[in-house]
């Protein structure tokens, strides 16, 4: 006999990752769907997809069906939900509820958007907890303690922050400023300054192996292949951290803006918590060389970034699956101030 399990789902720009009740993550696979333009079926999805994206032949076309954490393409998603499940042979017979980890301040619309997605997918009943929220849980902090917790997710599509307090968040933000758009300042840079043109792939392969935002002790560099601007012709060259790290360090110097912003509009008590406690980073961002050092020096309270922080909300939402009826009232629970920024923001 089979016990029913509860999953758990974060649906991330970059990737998608699934908690199987009991077991641990089970699908870590990047949101991306390939499919036949002209027969619209889906021909790969996930890694498979990945190797396609920016390669693909004029009938097929690769997509990142999930935007700055909120479902893009509505049945693109569900699809791609259904793969990986199948995948891994998970049928929705086994599964009791399913928990989505979502950016804070959605409108109840995207919010609806979810849930609806899940149902049509088989998911029933279906939570949603916030992601900061989640992060606390995966970065082993103690929600439940009358003490502030200051979380920043520095994801793909967007930097999510929360101030969390006595199992609630308090105040939140959220920016479209992240990793995609740290790979486009990187793109917009080696095209203007470089007269070369690279795409997404060369740009993120550039942020982690050569990016920073302080002065770092190795010199780094890269050879980089691109286009070049003005023959159109393929050229090679090299790349060096300073070159990189003069583009990366405006956009990072906008999430401290909105960290600043978010300590101000805190209550007194909570901010003298967030002094002594620090501030915890996670999201794929948060491994950005340097990043903890320019915010501790700019923000003058100690940062950490946690133990593996690609994975630390869908942990979050694992811990909550399999302790359910201790955390349920936490799910459904959204926070009230609504303050959404960033230059991106329509
Ligand atoms: N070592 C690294 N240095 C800098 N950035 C990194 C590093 N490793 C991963 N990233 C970036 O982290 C991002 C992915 O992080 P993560 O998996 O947390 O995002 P996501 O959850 O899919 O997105 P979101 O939460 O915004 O919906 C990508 O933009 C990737 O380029
Ligand atoms: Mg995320």
């Amino acid at each position: 006999m089979i016990f029913k399990k509860t999953i758990g789902i974060d649906l991330g720009t970059d990737t998608t990752q699934i908690y199987l009740g009991g077991s641990g993550i089970v699908v870590n696979e990047p949101s991306i769907v390939a499919f036949n333009n002209t027969s619209n079926r889906i021909v790969a999805v996930g890694s498979e997809a990945k190797k396609m994206l920016s390669r693909t032949p004029a009938h097929i076309t690769a997509i990142r069906p999930i935007s700055n954490g909120i479902i893009a393409d509505f049945d693109m998603v569900k699809e791609m939900i259904q793969s990986f499940l199948k995948k891994e042979n998970i049928p929705w017979s086994w599964i009791t509820r399913t928990i989505v980890s979502v950016p804070t301040n959605l409108t109840e619309v995207e919010r609806k958007s979810v849930e609806d997605l899940m149902r049509e997918v088989g998911a029933n009943p279906v939570y949603l907890i916030e992601q900061p929220l989640a992060a606390a849980f995966g970065s082993r902090l103690d929600v439940y303690q009358p003490t502030a917790h200051f979380i920043v997710d520095i994801g793909a599509g967007t930097t999510d922050m929360a101030i969390i307090s006595l199992n609630g968040i308090v105040v939140s933000k959220r920016l479209k400023i992240a990793g995609d758009y740290l790979n486009a300042e990187i793109i917009r840079g080696v095209k203007e300054e470089l007269k070369l043109n690279i795409g997404e792939p060369t740009a993120e392969e550039i942020k982690i192996e050569v990016g920073s935002v302080i002065p770092w002790n190795d010199k780094l560099d890269l050879v980089i292949r691109g286009r070049d601007v003005q023959s159109g012709l393929p050229r090679e060259m090299t790349i060096k951290d300073t070159q990189v790290r003069f583009w990366l360090v405006r956009p990072v110097k906008l999430i401290i803006e909105a960290i600043k912003d978010l300590i101000e509009s805190a209550p007194p008590e909570l901010v003298g918590d967030i002094y002594k406690n620090g501030i915890y980073f996670c999201g794929g961002g948060s491994l950005l060389r340097g990043i903890d050092q320019l915010i501790e020096k700019e923000i003058g309270v100690y940062v950490t970034v946690v133990e593996d922080p690609l994975t630390c909300v869908v942990r979050g939402t694992g811990i909550v699956c399999d302790h359910f009826e201790e955390h349920k009232h936490l799910l459904n629970n959204f926070s009230r101030l609504n303050i959404v920024s960033g230059k991106a923001v329509e």
